[in-house]
């Protein structure tokens, strides 16, 4: 796969992400929107270290500008999506005092997420 072929999914996936935080008080629409977009993440980050061995890259070679840049926000993002899914799976299931943490989680989350999406079209 080419880079803008990953740069197109990635945008599918904040587009979900951002649909799915508009619709984020109707359960039916958010949480299938926001699963799929968290499994688009996924699915790209096995794919990139697979076909281009992502992490040795980092690892190995010295590091641009931009990759500096793109390391904490893609870092972050992938750490955030943790407490994010466990908190908004907990206020599926009726846990309302969770809810707050969800929303917080949620917020820091749109935000590196966006930073990620950003700083990956300037590599
Ligand atoms: C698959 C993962 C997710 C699940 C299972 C989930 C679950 C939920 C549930 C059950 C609600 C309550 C809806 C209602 O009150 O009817 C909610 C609200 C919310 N979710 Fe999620 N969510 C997920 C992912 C996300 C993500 C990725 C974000 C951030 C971009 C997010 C941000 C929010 C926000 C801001 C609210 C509103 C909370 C409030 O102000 O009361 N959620 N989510």
């Amino acid at each position: 796969m080419d880079t803008i072929s990953y740069k197109l999914i990635s945008t599918i996936s904040v587009c979900l992400l951002i649909i799915g935080l508009y619709f984020r008080f109707n359960r039916r629409v958010h949480i299938p929107l926001m699963g799929t977009a968290a499994f688009i993440d996924l699915i790209l980050v096995v794919v990139l270290e697979t076909q281009r061995s992502v992490m040795n890259q980092v690892v190995r070679d010295e590091l641009s500008g931009s990759l500096q840049m793109h390391l904490p926000f893609a870092i972050t993002t992938g750490i955030m999506y943790v407490p994010l899914i466990i908190f908004g799976i907990r206020l599926a299931k009726g846990a309302e005092q969770i809810r707050v943490w969800h929303r917080y989680t949620g917020g820091i989350f749109i935000v590196v997420r966006l930073g990620n999406y950003i700083t990956s079209l300037m590599l």
